[in-house]
Formats: structure tokens, sequence, C-alpha cells
């Protein structure tokens, strides 16, 4: 089974719970910048992927199943399974802005965000005039130098709004890691999948029951 792994702390987090769960692969944690790793005898090849690539790889079949923020999920709408909340990853979708920032709704909004599907489809829903400025990261900065009026983010800590005296102005979703699997290896690799599913989703639970 092919897994396709989120690069960076969600990836850390998401390796180890499919480690306790019964998916090991030692040699992954060896410090090198290899980006495929195998162990055959439970049968898996994970990779490093960038975060907002894991669902393309999926989509396309070059892995069958992946772990991806629902953010990634809502803005690009892959044509993959969603199988499981892992409940880890959690933060939300936000539109933010600086504390002084009143909106005239006669005015067309000016909204910086990575995510320019997630805040069309947002404002539209509200029939608000909005103009996109698709970004590619500190999107923060764009308020304060008045390239927007607002952005849509994700928050997690807080900590990047605050330090920049910016506020969250409405939440429009919570956000957490999702198991994802390619619609025909679940057809074809049925029984693995919903194994691996089950036995992901028994740790979780364990895991989120003894934090209790
Ligand atoms: C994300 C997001 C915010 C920040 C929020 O950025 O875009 O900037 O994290 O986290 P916080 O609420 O805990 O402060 P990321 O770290 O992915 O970097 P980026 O600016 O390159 O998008």
């Amino acid at each position: 089974m092919n897994i396709a792994l989120p690069k960076g702390r969600l990836g850390e987090i998401v390796y180890q719970i499919l480690e306790e769960a019964g998916y090991p692969c030692p040699v992954i944690r060896e410090e090198n910048r290899k980006l495929v790793f195998e162990n055959q005898a439970v049968g898996v090849r994970y990779f490093w992927v960038k975060p907002s690539d894991v669902a393309i790889y999926v989509e396309r079949a070059a892995a069958d199943v992946g772990i991806a923020g629902k953010d990634i999920l809502l803005e690009c709408q892959p044509e993959v399974y969603e199988l499981l909340d892992l409940g880890v990853g959690k933060c939300r979708m936000c539109v933010a802005g600086k504390r002084d920032f009143r909106d005239h709704r006669d005015r067309t909004l000016r909204v910086a965000t990575k995510f320019p599907k997630t805040a069309s489809s947002y404002y539209s829903a509200q029939s608000r005039d909005i103009d996109i400025i698709k970004l590619h990261g500190s999107i923060e900065l764009a308020p304060l130098l008045g390239l927007s009026d607002v952005i849509v983010d994700i928050v997690e800590t807080g900590k990047t709004l605050l330090e920049n005296d910016l506020e969250v102005k409405e939440t429009i979703v919570p956000i957490s890691a999702r198991l994802i699997a390619n619609k025909v290896s679940y057809k074809f690799k049925y029984e693995k999948i919903t194994r691996l599913c089950c036995r992901v989703d028994e740790y979780c639970r364990e895991n989120r029951e003894a934090d209790q």
C-alpha cells in the first residue's frame, strides 16, 4: 500500500499514529533526505509529500491513501474518498483583519488568501462582492501593508494574528487531518485500506479517551 504523508509537523504526528496503529517503517526516522520509505514486512511504502500535494498524489493513484488537511480538500475538491477524521492537526479557517477594520458592504472587499476557492464560495454564499488576492504564504502581511482588507487563512494557536495586531472576524469552518483514498485503490485494495482505516480510527479514539 502506497501512503502519502504530509511533510512537516503534521506528517510527524500522522506517521507516529500509523506506526502505533501497526504500520511501522523504522527507516523513516533516519536522518536523511530520502522521500520514499518501505517496510515490506507490513506491506507499506510511505512518501513525504508537500502537504498541499497529498490530494493530487492520491487522486491520480500515485498513492493509494494519504493524509491531507480538510483545508486542502475544501480548496481542491479532489476526486477521492474521505475515510476518516483523525482528530489531529486541528485548526480553523477564518476571516481575519486589523482590529479597527470595519466592513462596508457597498465596497468591494479585498481578500488575501492561499485558499481562493474557499474564500470565493464563502463570500458568494453571502452575495458579497470581493476581490481575491492570491498569495502563497505570510498572508498576515497583506492587511498590515494595505494590500488587502482582510485575509482568509488557517488559525491554529492564534499567535501569528496576535503578534501582528490582527484578530479573527469570522470563523468559516473547523479543520483537521483526514485519511483519504484513491477511488480505484479503494475498490481493489478494499480489505487492506479498510483494515488500516479501522486500526487508525481505533488508535485515535483510544488516545482521545486517554486525553480526556
Ligand atoms: C499558517 C497560517 C498562519 C499560521 C497560523 O502558516 O497560514 O500564517 O500558520 O498559525 P498560528 O495560529 O498557530 O499562529 P504556515 O506556518 O503554514 O506558513 P505560511 O505563512 O508560509 O503559509
